[in-house]
């Protein structure tokens, strides 16, 4: 099996070859998405929200995160493992950015690290590429950021930040990052930066102009009853079939239909 890397990330965006990348935070789940056939998988940091059940990203920690990759990585064979660095562990300094993805690596074993934000945190970027470690970029709706916002709603719909978010993309790409994440953001926008910058973006509700897309796991494949933006496909109905599984089961074993004689020993 050929392995995915960032530079084969880069070439797809050239080939005009679509990304597709989705989160896994467990070996069992990862093992399936790159059965299908992803190119990336990321831990993402809403494992805080689909895995623990916290109403936003900010409470999971680096350990929390680094026991997901370390779970994710034993179950793929072929896609780029990429790892987001969780809330308080990058912005505040550069020695702390780099202390936190030489752990997401090392001990996490991902291949790539992950973090929101453009100019505010270019020293943490910088410092974390000259050591060699890959890191992806995040714009538009970033989830640490949500006190800051106030609302999930769709990013940079105005002038103002939608320029800022140009220039942020523009930095990240000199700096050195190799792909950046675009969360709900205009199509347009989405457009734009993608057309204004040599590496990939992968979108997510940010329309189709992007050189790639991510969903969450749990909402592409219905497990997520509760979550439905507009820009959400769902694949699979889970929540139903799972509950249904469970009903039946529940229904067998009350009836004693469960175990039958071949079921035992
Ligand atoms: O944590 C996450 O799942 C993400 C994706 C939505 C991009 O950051
Ligand atoms: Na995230």
């Amino acid at each position: 099996i050929k392995k995915v890397t960032t530079e084969t990330l880069r070439k797809m965006k050239f080939d005009k070859e679509k990304i597709t990348m989705l989160t896994a935070y467990d070996y069992t789940t990862a093992k399936m998405v790159d059965a299908g056939g992803i190119d990336a998988v990321l831990i993402g940091d809403s494992a805080a929200n689909v895995m623990a059940g916290f109403e936003t990203t900010l409470p999971i920690t680096l350990d929390q995160m680094i026991y997901h990759s370390q779970s994710v990585v034993r179950g793929i064979d072929r896609a780029l493992v990429v790892a987001d660095l969780p809330f308080g562990t990058y912005q505040s300094n550069p020695e702390k950015a780099l202390e936190s993805s030489v752990r997401m690596m090392k001990e996490g074993g991902a291949h790539a690290v992950k973090i929101e934000g453009g100019k505010e945190i270019s020293k943490s970027i910088k410092k974390i590429i000259n050591a060699g470690i890959p890191v992806m970029g995040h714009l538009g709706l970033t989830p640490q950021s949500i006190y800051k916002f106030g609302t999930y709603k769709v990013r940079a719909k105005e002038e103002a930040e939608a320029e800022k978010l140009i220039a942020d993309a523009q930095l990240l790409e000199e700096l050195g990052c190799f792909a950046v994440v675009l969360e709900k953001i205009p199509t347009d926008l989405a457009k734009k930066v993608t057309e204004s910058i040599s590496i990939p973006t992968i979108g997510i509700g940010a329309g189709a102009h992007c050189d790639g897309q991510v969903l969450v796991y749990h909402d592409m494949v219905g497990m997520n009853k509760g979550f439905s933006p507009k820009f959400l496909r769902r694949y699979l109905d889970l929540y139903t079939e799972i509950t249904g599984a469970v009903e039946q089961y529940v229904k067998d074993v009350k009836s004693q239909n469960f175990p039958n004689e071949k079921e035992s020993y």
